[in-house]
């Protein structure tokens, strides 16, 4: 089919990638002309595995063409919109100017009979708005959220563990339209569920709270842990096991971040809060300020590890991102945490495999490392803020023959403290004695 995707970020130019790899005629817009410059030359703005092979075979196939005018999007049959809705500044909600902008931009170009999707994470109610304007135009609307992850998108993408299609009054073209364009998927038997805008709008946000949520929990029981000696990976192991829980996303740490979870849950309660149902999700609130104090919790063990005095020493912080495989550092828990041990006094030797330029654009002044042997030089205490497999899979020997002090902050739970231990280290961890 002939595709247009407009607004070409993480999520728009996964899409538009991963829907020429099917076989569509694809043509990605976007409004910054570096970004698609460096699309149409068949390499990605952003770190994400397996992105940049799809990005070269679809230019190379002649499938996948990137432009800035949104005039070449006409006479695509299906027109997806993946822009961005950030936090809106100085206050909680979803900003939608850049949903509005795509969508009254895209209007004019509109064929009678071609489909709009929204794929953008927006408040409920949205879709039901915009698709008044499309129906002017003789063009329908659906909403098809994402479920991708960062360091995952492309395979979740190809394939997702479910498809929703919110469509108006059981718009049974629209959804005829997206089982063509995702004929694979269905194919290998992917779950498909139809329901209106509403529903539609509602599903994206409500996993995003679970997911959020469940990370909260676990780390709220790192609190408690934290208070009676208790060590909450071995509480998140015993209670994983019940298959009613499950073990993923049960990781204690430093929290969550990124450009999704956190923005969501609160643009959901400024939502519910509009529709007088601010009470149902009020534990949001909760479940954001659990997670912003296992930030605090890192900090604390982090000038504990100095032995209370931060100012002027040298301290290793390995990882940036937000989460591994990824070089995103929106809200990212390890670059607060970096930024608010500098803000201390501390001579922060930053590494990252992938953020280190992101990072650097937000904080210019933290010290930054080209190598993890060279922030942990001389360090007077190490701090694993992402779980990058290297990181891992550091030897404690190898690392403490670097240091000048053997004390190690374990922010995401990942490393062995017996291990660590038996070499000689101080070995702290949130959640854990
Ligand atoms: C999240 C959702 O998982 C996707 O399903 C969704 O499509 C996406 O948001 C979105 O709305 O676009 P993503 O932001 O890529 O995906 O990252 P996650 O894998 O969900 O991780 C989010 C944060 O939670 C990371 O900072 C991660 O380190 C943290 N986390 C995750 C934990 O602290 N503990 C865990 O057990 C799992």
């Amino acid at each position: 089919m002939k595709i247009s995707v407009i607004g070409c970020g993480y999520l728009g130019a996964v899409h538009a990638a991963c829907m020429a790899e099917l076989g569509h005629d694809v043509i990605g817009i976007d409004v910054d002309p570096g970004k698609v410059a460096t699309l149409a030359a068949g390499s990605a703005p952003f770190f994400e595995p397996g992105l940049p092979e799809l990005l070269a075979s679809g230019r190379d196939s002649g499938r996948l063409r990137f432009s800035t005018d949104m005039a070449e999007a006409a006479g695509a049959e299906v027109h997806f919109v993946a822009v961005g809705t950030p936090q809106q500044a100085g206050s909680e909600a979803a900003d939608l100017r850049f949903v509005d902008a795509a969508i009254d931009a895209l209007l004019p170009h509109l064929g009678a009979g071609a489909l709009v999707v929204g794929k953008s994470t927006v408040p409920v109610g949205t879709a039901a708005r915009l698709a008044e304007k499309v129906a002017a135009t003789g063009a329908t609307l659906a909403w098809n959220p994402e479920f991708l992850r960062e360091g995952f998108a492309v395979q979740d993408t190809l394939h997702p563990d479910r498809l929703v299609y919110g469509v108006a009054d059981g718009d049974e073209r629209a959804a005829a339209q997206l089982d063509a364009i995702y004929a694979s998927a269905l194919a290998d038997e992917t779950p498909r569920l139809v329901a209106d805008f509403a529903t539609a709008e509602l599903v994206k946000v409500s996993a995003n709270a679970f997911l959020a949520t469940k990370i909260s929990f676990i780390n709220a029981m790192a609190e408690v842990a934290e208070a009676t000696g208790a060590d909450v990976t071995v509480l998140a192991d015993a209670i994983g096991h019940d298959a009613r829980i499950g073990r993923r996303f049960l990781n204690s740490g430093i929290g969550f971040g990124g450009g999704c979870l956190p923005k969501d849950i609160r643009a959901f309660m400024a939502r519910a809060e509009e529709l007088g149902v601010g009470h149902s999700v009020g534990f949001l609130k909760e479940v954001d300020a659990i997670n912003l104090r296992r930030r605090d919790r890192v900090v604390e063990l982090a000038v504990e590890a100095l032995g209370g005095d931060a100012a002027g020493r040298r301290v290793a912080v390995l990882g940036l991102a937000f989460k591994p495989d990824s070089d995103d550092v929106r809200d990212s828990p390890a670059l607060d945490v970096a930024a608010r041990l500098r803000a201390l006094g501390v001579e922060v030797r930053a590494f990252d495999p992938e953020a280190i330029e992101t990072a650097r654009r937000i904080h210019p002044e933290l010290g930054y490392a080209a190598s993890a042997e060279e922030a942990l030089e001389g360090a007077e205490a190490v701090l694993v803020l992402t779980e990058w497999k290297a990181f891992r899979a550091l030897d404690p020997e190898t690392v403490g023959s670097a240091v000048a002090q053997r004390a190690v902050v374990d922010g995401r739970n990942c490393l062995d403290p017996a291990v660590w231990r038996e070499a000689g280290w101080t070995y702290r961890a949130p959640g854990r004695p």
